[in-house]
């Protein structure tokens, strides 16, 4: 096994996983794209197995502590383990992540669930050779019937992988489209699992409809990047007067609005940019009780924080601008590179370039299904507030 001998000071010293490509001394051996390497410091000592990227940043990502390869039983107790959590959490019942990468001890690796079906995505050179056998055991661990591939993502491009999507392995007919609708508390969706975004749905933010919504009744709703209407949805079932959702996606208005019918409930989906359309209802004298924000990550990996930072404020000053006092905000950060208290600093300077104060009413995150490793913060990348409107 080819190898790398990492920098003193580097990341992986410290307890994170991944070594980037200036953290290498040198390598050894003969290595290729995806190829498990053995790890080691300037003194020889062995730092554990990891994947190797000829063309990423991150070079190697490490998934184990001990000599290991990438075989079968490996993967078993790999996704054994993360399922194991997830029926401890008790998410197993609903559409939910199974596995998510380095969180899960396998970087690069994901796979949702959204009843008999998997959802899979392989994100690094080492991960996408064995996706066949994956699937399998994946299958017989969680009992799945059918696994769809969505290697579409864009991350795939600095993998050097090609971006591919469609059905893997399918044994229920009339499958094959990856249609598919599914509950969340008695509240019924369809989702898109070979087009919508992500894998079809956003399983990071089911648990906070309902908390979002508790507060709902009676109140003019306005759900922005709405997506497919989770939060809107939730918040007419609960009561609000009024729901407008907007979504720059015309595919994810189309499926808001089956969303909503299914549910019997009524809401306005328009597709649109969010900015303008808040500065349009802001010229127009339009106020809303309760806005929620659930932008797309600003920061991407190589975008400056700060530039992202800056879209965040722009975004809370609109949404101030549409809130009176008493109003309610649900604000959401999903940018792995912006911080807690840099993501609530730009909502209190947006909110005051509007004139606003406001307080925080409880504080959101990811479910557990998406867990949090505390020496690899980027998996603590769902930041969330309710914030109530001072003056
Ligand atoms: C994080 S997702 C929102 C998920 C949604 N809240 C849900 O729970 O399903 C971000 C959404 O923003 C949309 N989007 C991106 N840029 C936008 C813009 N400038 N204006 C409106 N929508 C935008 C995307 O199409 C995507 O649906």
């Amino acid at each position: 096994m080819g190898g790398v001998i990492v920098r003193a000071r580097s990341r992986i010293l410290h307890g994170h996983d991944w070594i980037y490509r200036s953290e290498i001394v040198k390598t050894f051996g003969k290595i290729e794209d995806g190829d498990v390497v053995s790890i080691r410091d300037g003194k020889d000592n062995f730092l554990g197995s990891g994947i190797y990227s000829l063309k990423s940043p991150i070079a190697v990502r490490r998934f184990s502590r001990s000599r290991q390869r990438l075989d079968s039983d490996f993967l078993r107790r790999r996704i054994v383990r993360a399922w194991e959590l997830r029926k401890r959490s008790g998410v197993d019942g609903r559409p939910c992540r199974v596995f998510w990468s380095e969180a899960d001890g396998l970087p690069g690796l994901i796979l949702d669930k959204y009843g008999e079906n998997l959802v899979l995505q392989t994100l690094t050179a080492g991960v996408e050779r064995e996706k066949r056998l994956i699937s399998e055991v994946a299958m017989e661990v969680v009992g799945a019937r059918n696994v769809f591939e969505r290697n579409d993502a864009v991350g795939r491009a600095s993998e050097g992988l090609p971006r591919i999507a469609g059905p893997l392995i399918v044994q229920d007919n009339g499958m094959e489209e990856g249609k598919v609708d599914f509950e969340l508390n008695g509240v019924r969706f369809e989702a898109d699992l070979l087009r919508g975004q992500k894998t079809g749905f956003y399983l990071d933010q089911v648990e906070n409809y309902s908390e979002v919504a508790q507060f709902a009744c009676g109140k003019r709703v306005l759900d922005c990047f709405c997506n497919g209407g989770g939060f809107g949805i939730f918040c007419a079932l609960r009561g609000a007067t009024e729901v407008v959702g907007v979504d720059s996606s015309e595919v994810a208005c189309e499926l808001a609005r089956k969303n909503a019918g299914m549910n019997g409930v009524s809401c306005r989906f328009e597709e649109g940019d969010v900015f303008d359309f808040m500065r349009r209802e802001a010229r127009q004298g339009r106020v809303y009780d309760l806005i929620v924000l659930d932008p797309p990550p600003f920061a991407r990996s190589g975008t400056s924080p700060s530039i992202a930072l800056r879209a965040y404020r722009d975004l809370h000053r609109c949404a101030g601008q549409l809130l009176t006092a008493g109003g309610l905000l649900a604000t959401f950060c999903c940018s792995q590179n912006i911080g807690a208290e840099d993501f609530l600093g730009a909502i209190a300077e947006g909110l005051w370039d509007a004139g606003k104060t406001a307080r925080v009413v409880r504080g959101l995150s990811q479910p557990p299904d998406h867990p949090v490793l505390v020496h690899i913060p980027e998996t603590n990348y769902l930041k969330g507030y309710i914030l109530e409107i001072l003056r």
